[in-house]
C-alpha cells in the first residue's frame, strides 16, 4: 500500500502510546532510475530519496554541486515510474533554492508536478527556516538535512564529522529545532556523533533519519550505490556494504566478453530457428 508523508512523520520513536509497541524505524535509501527504484520499493523501503548524490554515483561528477534541476527531474521521473509504495523525496540540488523562498517553491513544485515526488529535501539549518516555511505553506512537505552538508564541502573544507565541539553541537541542536518549528516533517542527520544525534532526536518531535549519526535516530538512510557496492571512489566509514554488486557485474561482463570473443555465445538455446524449406528456397535462388 502507498505510504504517506504523515505516516512517516508519525514514526517518531518517542511518540509512543504506553501499551503499544514503538513505531518501526524508518528505512530510507536513495534511487536514481527505474530499476533501482523498482528494487528498493520491492524490498519494502519506507522512503526513496532521489538524492543529489546522483551527481557522483551515477553521473560521475566530482561533487554534488554540479548536478542541475533538469538532471534531477529526469532521474526523479524514472524513479517515480519504478515506485509503487514508498514515499518519494526529491533532493533540491545546489543552486535550486539558495536564492530564497520563491526559487525554492518554483523548483519544489516542479518536483511534485512534473516528477510525481511526494516531498522535497534541502540542506541547511536555521538560515533556511524561512524557505522551509514558504514551501510548507504552499503544500510542499519538506525533509530537512543538517550536519555534514555535501553541497557545501568546498566552503566547509571536506567530508568531516560535524558537531564535535560545544559550539557546533549546540548550533546543530538549534538548527534542528528551527527546522522543526518551520514545518519539516522529518530531518536527516549526516555525520554527527552518535550521542549528539540521540540528543537531537530526543529534542524534537519529528523523526530524525541518520546517515553516519549512530543508532539512536528514528530511521536510517544510505546511498544505494554504497550499500550494494557499486561505487568505489571512496566509501565513508558509516557505510555498511550489504553486497558487492561491482564484482558481480564486472564478472558477468568479463564472462560475456570472453564467450563472444571465443565464439561460444550465442548458443543454439539463444538462437531462432527457420524451416529447412525456407533456407533451401533461399539457397536455390542463388
Ligand atoms: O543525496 C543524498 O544521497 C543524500 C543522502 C546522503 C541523505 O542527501
Amino acid at each position: 500500500m502507498k505510504k504517506t508523508v504523515p505516516e512517516i512523520a508519525g514514526r517518531k520513536q518517542l511518540a509512543r502510546v504506553p501499551d503499544k509497541d514503538p513505531p518501526q524505524k524508518i528505512a530510507m535509501v536513495t534511487a536514481y532510475d527505474y530499476p533501482t527504484a523498482l528494487l528498493a520499493d520491492r524490498a519494502g523501503m519506507d522512503v526513496i530519496l532521489v538524492g543529489d548524490s546522483l551527481a557522483m554515483v551515477v553521473l560521475g561528477y566530482e561533487s554534488t554541486v554540479s548536478v542541475t534541476m533538469e538532471e534531477m527531474l529526469h532521474h526523479a521521473k524514472a524513479v517515480r515510474r519504478g515506485t509503487k509504495d514508498a514515499v518519494l523525496v526529491g533532493d533540491l540540488p545546489f543552486g535550486s533554492y539558495q536564492e530564497g523562498p520563491q526559487q525554492a517553491v518554483h523548483n519544489a513544485v516542479r518536483f511534485l508536478k512534473e516528477a510525481g515526488m511526494d516531498a522535497v529535501k534541502l540542506e541547511g539549518g536555521a538560515t533556511h527556516a524561512e524557505t522551509v516555511r514558504a514551501l510548507v505553506q504552499n503544500g510542499i512537505p519538506v525533509m530537512g538535512h543538517i550536519g555534514l552538508l555535501p553541497q557545501l564541502v568546498s566552503a566547509t573544507g571536506g567530508f568531516k564529522v560535524q558537531g564535535r565541539d560545544l559550539k557546533t553541537a549546540q548550533r546543530l541542536i538549534d538548527d534542528a529545532k528551527a527546522l522543526e518549528e518551520a514545518g519539516c516533517f522529518s530531518l536527516v542527520l549526516e555525520a554527527i556523533p552518535d550521542r549528539l544525534a540521540g540528543l537531537i532526536t530526543r529534542s524534537i518531535n519529528i523523526p530524525t533519519i541518520g546517515i553516519g549519526a549512530g543508532p539512536e535516530c528514528d530511521g536510517q538512510v544510505l546511498v544505494m550505490h554504497d550499500l550494494i557496492g557499486l561505487f568505489d571512489r571512496f566509501t565513508p566509514r558509516f557505510v555498511k556494504k550489504y553486497a558487492d554488486a561491482a564484482t558481480l557485474i564486472e564478472g558477468a561482463l568479463g564472462e560475456y566478453r570472453h564467450e563472444v570473443q571465443a565464439g561460444e555465445f550465442p548458443g543454439a538455446e539463444h538462437s531462432f530457428t527457420i524451416k529447412d524449406e525456407v533456407i533451401e528456397g533461399l539457397y536455390g535462388d542463388k
